[in-house]
């Protein structure tokens, strides 16, 4: 989504009112995929910045990153003259790899501080940009996942074949390519009752430029002679704090 920020930075650069010069700094997150909201370790977020009038002298834009563990500014300074002040540059804020498996569950927020200084002027915090970071070395980490079913009604009883489509951070498996297999955790919640907890064989269809494994899987379960039971399952030890649950459905 494309949003703005304006801080209206008003720069008193002499005692008499025709002296006063004000700039606003325009930040805009860029529309360069990937670009998300909350940044996976490994993804960045861009943001174009510019003034919106000119400076009477040199104006430095520093964008100061409180834990630069998390988070590393590409450039962390940008300088503005009466020539280009309106010419975008692009920042990168990006997460590294970390490689460390991160204890808690969810999200952390790190603030990135903007700040303006025109030629001898004392620096002024322009915007506080909260980059929120999440943990992707657990092994069950999940990036995207959906369970859908297919009945296959085989004579006096229900089977259910449930198609389970996965995608991973690259960083779960830094060398697969597509038609390898992997295993991952899994549980299978059926609402019949009864429970598969193993690894789960999946194939890897593609792994995307976006650093992406996308994986597929079939699993069939034979809900008995009972043909009235609806087909559900639920897929926990995936997603931290959430399960897959797939539509539903009935014989
Ligand atoms: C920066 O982040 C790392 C990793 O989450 C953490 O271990 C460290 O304590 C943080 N440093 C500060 C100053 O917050």
């Amino acid at each position: 989504m494309w949003w703005t920020t304006r801080i209206l930075l008003c720069c008193f650069v002499g005692l008499f009112p025709y002296d006063v010069a004000a700039q606003v700094v325009v930040l805009t997150k860029s529309s360069v995929y990937p670009n998300p909201d909350t940044l996976l370790e490994g993804e960045s977020v861009f943001y174009d910045v510019q003034l919106s009038a000119a400076p009477s002298s040199t104006a430095k834009i520093t964008f100061l990153v409180t834990n630069t563990t998390r988070i590393i500014a590409s450039p962390a300074e940008v300088d503005f003259t009466g020539a280009d002040w309106d010419v975008p540059w692009r920042v990168e804020l990006a997460a590294p790899e970390d490689g460390v498996v991160e204890p808690s569950v969810g999200t952390e927020t790190n603030p990135v501080e903007v700040w303006y200084q025109e030629g001898g002027n004392a620096a002024t915090l322009a915007a506080s940009l909260d980059i929120v970071v999440q943990d992707n070395d657990y092994d069950q980490y999940l990036r995207h996942g959906a369970i859908s079913w297919t009945r296959d009604v085989t004579f006096g009883r229900s089977v259910a074949v449930f198609h389970i489509s996965m995608s991973y951070h690259t960083s779960l498996r830094p060398d697969v390519t597509s038609g390898d297999v992997i295993s991952v955790p899994a549980t299978l919640n059926f609402n019949d009752g009864s429970q598969w907890t193993n690894t789960l064989d999946v194939t890897v269809v593609e792994v995307s430029s976006e650093g992406y494994i996308l994986t597929s899987a079939e699993v069939t379960h034979d809900f008995g002679s009972s043909s009235a039971a609806s087909w559900e399952v639920s897929l926990s030890q995936c997603c931290r704090s959430n399960a897959l649950h797939n539509n539903g459905g009935t014989t």
